[in-house]
């Protein structure tokens, strides 16, 4: 029997089985069959870096305010297993076009350099629909659609708001990404409703894997691809998210 489809987004990599976005984690992700990757990114120097926090401690040898460090300094940093802080360029090397890559903008200044980074992948002849720009900062994500009006642009949420997906339309969105702390059906049926897809944050337990699919969500992140996975396939493998 064909098994029901929920898009598998490995969170930071697959960073329920290696430190949270860094190559090993990417490398992870694809070789457990993910189609997405998603992965944080903030501007240091001029620099698009991968990381998730705005300070260091967690994840790094050292401490204090990543957007304080300089470059090279932050390049000389164990992001765990005696790993780099690796750039957006190289977790895109990494991917090497595989698979489809959701890059959240975590800091400022990130909308105009992703972009720039986008077009040259589509200069070396990657497709344009196998990035997908996602943000909580909502005015970062307008940012890229002024520059770039046919970049897919995800609308990360924490909460509902009053008029579900409403503000994801308005601001021309791809995709709405609630988290699995607040969605419910109006919201899904409203997004649905509107053409956005809605990919659920973050879907680590098999019970709440099923209840996304119950709810007729079109895809999760996980720390545990292969979760999504082995239970739900992923309808026709492409590196565009379509
Ligand atoms: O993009 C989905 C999810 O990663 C958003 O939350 O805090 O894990 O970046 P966070
Ligand atoms: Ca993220």
């Amino acid at each position: 029997m064909q098994k029901p489809c929920l898009l598998c987004i490995g969170h930071r990599g697959a960073m329920g089985h290696l430190p949270e976005n860094t190559l090993s984690s990417i490398r992870k992700a694809l070789e457990l069959g993910a189609p997405c990757v998603e992965v944080d990114v903030y501007n240091v120097d001029g620099h698009l870096v991968v990381f998730h926090d705005d300070r260091l401690e967690r994840t790094t040898n050292a401490a204090g305010y990543l957007a304080e460090q300089s470059f090279d300094y932050l390049r000389t940093l164990d992001a765990g297993d005696g790993q780099r802080i690796p750039t957006l360029e190289e977790v895109c090397d990494e991917i090497d076009s595989k698979a489809c890559l959701n890059i959240e903008l975590k800091g400022p200044d990130t909308a105009a350099p992703v972009v720039e980074l986008i077009a040259n992948y589509v200069k070396k002849g990657w497709c344009k629909e196998t990035f997908l720009v996602s943000s909580f900062d909502h005015r970062e994500l307008l940012t890229v659609k002024h520059l770039d009006r046919d970049i897919k642009l995800g609308a990360l949420i924490r909460g509902l708001p009053v008029n579900d997906a409403k503000f994801a339309q308005d601001l021309g969105a791809f995709s709405v990404h609630p988290s699995l702390d607040f969605i419910d059906q109006r919201f899904v049926d409203d997004a649905h409703g509107r053409g956005l897809k809605v990919y659920v944050y973050v879907v680590n337990q098999m019970e709440d894997i099923n209840m996304m699919y119950a709810l007729g969500v079109d895809g999760v992140f996980s720390n545990f691809p292969e979760r999504v996975l082995e239970n739900y396939s992923q309808g026709k493998r492409t590196n565009r998210w379509i």
